[in-house]
């Protein structure tokens, strides 16, 4: 869908969607339509329930002779609850309301509100976000939908005041989006499609956009000793592979424009690049420890940590982020046959740790512990920020609404915890400590992959960290929310992006151009 921007007043024809206040307070653009309609607005919501509140709508076709086709009044709930958020989520009402009602455009005027301490350009700016990340639709496989059932929305027009400041703000809010929409494709393609060869290739397409993106196949991988990460790979017929984005967007130290302020000489770390890990698991049977048949089907998206990390990089290019970031992610498939490892078997990772495999299905954890080894060693990361569908542990724990966030840091927790809290998409911080980590004790190697029955998700997270050293690490386990089973407000159900979002907020609030 195509987002514009014009000035505030009111289109001539088409459809036309204007805010409503609590108490059917009538904003500005609301009360000039009432006045071109004689009244007719009033008369509507008197006649209806609707009352202005958050979430309320009413939507009617115009009258006759007014041009306009169809009108949307929207509730805006109280003026000084209005936020970022809450427009986000208004914008992705409108489009719910008005995506598939046969409008090829519609127009939404954004006032500005007495209370609302946010000016309209940027109110504007985030209602489009909000429609733009609900109007994602995956349909490439649905080769008989007739048009008309099809969403007929291609424009959405938003008219506030400061259009150059509103196009311009949504400018980044855009390559966000973007980011989050080639995430979302990445999660939706099934695992014949989309396998650790083709998914590379994907990341690889971000080379146009200015990111150095390097492929590792098995070959590569065999010497530099990651035998985790290709034991989970060992049973299919795919190559696994490992994937390194770079994007180098900060200003050199050197640059002119830094005011002669010299940077600090720290040490490697702070100077070195923010780094993203991903678990790219392109379909998870299990491997020997096989999962029962009912709801496989879910285990193409086990991949979504990667494909969260690649749409990052593709929102950091695309706006051109000033600060230097790597992401990097291994991507296997864990499938049962002659070669697959078995329940027993001893590898050994790039670290020189061994591993005693108890369960073939707990492949997430091998898989990033070289990736996250790899990470650290190479480019000395000031944090490594891992994301993965890892555990269904955590899905007892946090349901869909928040993912678990683990940390050995609590600056880049709370980061993290408040990146999230802006940009809804919630985090819960869960615990590690020692007493988890003897849990993964192995009679015969260093470790074992699977703890007891209790506290799975953190035993995990315990595995991971022994392939972090000291750098400052967190993980997130997105395995509740990468995928949605119902609609929300600002995307359909399936894959939903979580995670986009977010780091790119924790990059902008805190990392960029410093
Ligand atoms: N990919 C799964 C976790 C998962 C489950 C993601 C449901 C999304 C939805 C992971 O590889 C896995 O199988 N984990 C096991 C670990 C267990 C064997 C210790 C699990 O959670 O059951
Ligand atoms: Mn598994
Ligand atoms: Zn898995």
């Amino acid at each position: 869908m195509k987002i514009s921007f014009s000035s505030p007043a009111l289109p001539e024809q088409g459809v036309l969607v204007v805010g409503v206040l609590e108490d059917r307070k009538l904003t500005a653009s609301a009360k000039q339509l009432d006045q071109r309609m004689k009244g007719g607005v009033v008369r509507a919501m008197e006649v209806s329930r609707f009352r202005g509140k958050k979430n309320q709508s009413l939507s009617m076709v115009a009258p006759g002779d007014g041009g306009l086709d169809r009108l949307l009044l929207v509730g805006l709930g109280k003026a000084g609850d209005i936020d970022a958020l809450r427009m986000q989520a208004l914008g992705g009402q409108i489009y719910a309301a008005l995506g598939n009602q046969g409008h090829k455009a519609a127009t939404v005027v954004v006032d500005a509100l007495d209370g609302c301490s946010t000016a309209p350009a940027e109110l504007a700016a985030e209602l489009a976000l909000g429609a733009q990340l609900r109007s994602y639709r995956f349909d490439k496989y649905m080769t008989r939908e007739k048009d008309e059932d099809k969403p007929s929305l291609q424009t959405l027009t938003i008219g506030c005041d400061g259009v150059g400041e509103a196009r311009k703000l949504y400018g980044p809010r855009e390559n966000v989006a973007d980011g989050v929409f080639f995430t979302r494709n990445l999660v939706s393609e099934p695992a014949n499609v989309i396998y650790p060869e083709s998914l590379a290739a994907e990341a690889k397409a971000l080379t146009d956009l200015g990111v150095k993106v390097e492929v590792l196949g098995e070959a590569k991988m065999k010497k530099l000793g990651m035998g985790s990460l290709l034991a989970v790979g060992h049973g299919s017929d795919r190559e696994s592979q490992l994937v390194v984005m770079q994007w180098n967007g900060a200003a050199k130290p050197d640059d002119k424009g830094v005011k002669g302020k010299k940077k600090k000489k720290g040490t490697a770390k702070e100077d070195g690049p923010l780094a993203f890990v991903g678990k790219g698991v392109t379909f998870d049977t299990g491997g020997i420890s096989i999962k029962p048949s009912a709801g496989m089907e879910d285990m193409k998206w086990d991949m979504a940590g990667s494909a969260v990390v690649i749409g990052l990089m593709k929102a950091l290019a695309g706006r051109k982020a000033k600060v230097n970031a790597v992401g990097v992610v291994g991507l296997v498939e864990n499938m049962p046959s002659g070669r697959a490892q078995r329940p027993g078997d001893v590898v050994t990772s790039m670290s020189g740790q061994t591993i005693e495999v108890i369960n073939t299905d707990a492949e997430g954890r091998l898989v990033l512990a070289d990736a996250l080894w790899y990470c650290k060693e190479r480019f000395k990361p000031r944090f490594m920020v891992d994301l993965a569908t890892l555990t269904g542990a955590i899905i007892i724990c946090l349901g869909n609404e928040k993912a678990g966030l683990f940390s050995n840091d609590d600056e880049l927790a709370k980061r993290l915890a408040t990146a999230g809290d802006a940009v809804a998409e919630s985090l819960w911080r869960m615990p590690l400590g020692e007493e988890y980590d003897k849990m993964i004790k192995s009679e015969i190697a260093d470790m074992k992959n699977t703890g007891e029955r209790g506290a799975g998700s953190t035993t995990a997270a315990q595995f991971l960290q022994r392939f972090v050293g000291d750098t400052p690490w967190a993980h997130l386990d997105i395995a509740g929310v990468a995928w949605s089973r119902k609609d929300r407000e600002t995307g359909p159900k399936g894959g939903t992006g979580f995670g986009v979002p977010l780091l790119d907020r924790l990059v902008a609030d805190h990392y960029e151009g410093k």
